[in-house]
């Protein structure tokens, strides 16, 4: 049975606190330039939908791309647990980037996209997730906007799947206790 984390009420409140959150941080930064969304396939194309529309509302003018990454799982190769499978079309040097990922669990994969970014020189690069599973962090770090803090627990719905199925879910459930 599926247990409902967050409803699609719940979500859509947090994603226009999101967004007002992302649209204060560029004021303070006195950062005018459009943002560039950089969306991980495939779990955050539901969120970043959401998200760009809620960033509208908040004046804040966005771009998007999409980037397609998988996890090796356990692969014990130092740089290999991620797996690029689809790059950006965008140039990113000089860019404002908000990168935009459905859930920060062991860190690998924002390390991951941070350093490409970074070796690309964009300018300035935040991190959004919707979901943040602290207990799980490998490499240490905190994304720069989460929408919800979640326990160690297989989380389904919003975008997020179970071997490939669930994602049209409006909700966030989780398959434990
Ligand atoms: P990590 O931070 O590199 O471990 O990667 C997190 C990625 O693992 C997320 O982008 C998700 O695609 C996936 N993931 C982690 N936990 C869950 C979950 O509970 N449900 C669905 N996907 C998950
Ligand atoms: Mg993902």
């Amino acid at each position: 049975m599926t247990r409902i984390l967050f409803t699609a009420d719940d979500i859509a409140h947090r994603v226009a606190a999101l967004a007002k959150d992302i649209a204060r941080e560029r004021k303070r930064g006195h950062v005018t330039e459009p943002l560039l969304l950089v969306c991980i396939l495939r779990g955050a194309f539901v969120f970043t939908a959401d998200l760009i529309r809620a960033l509208t509302k908040e004046n804040v003018e966005a771009e998007v791309d999409f980037l397609g990454l998988s996890s090796y799982g356990d692969s014990t190769l130092s740089q290999g647990r991620v797996r690029l499978t689809s790059d950006l079309d965008t140039d990113v040097s000089g860019r404002d980037v908000l990168v935009i990922d459905d859930i920060l669990d062991s860190g690998h994969t924002l390390f991951f996209v941070k350093t490409l970014l970074a070796s690309r020189a964009a300018s300035r690069v935040r991190t959004c997730v919707l979901l943040d599973k602290p207990d799980r962090r490998e490499i240490p770090g905190a994304a720069d906007f989460v929408g919800f803090q979640v326990p160690d627990t297989f989380v389904v719905g919003y975008g997020m799947d179970v071997a490939g199925s669930g994602r049209g879910l409006p909700y966030i459930g989780t398959e434990a206790g």
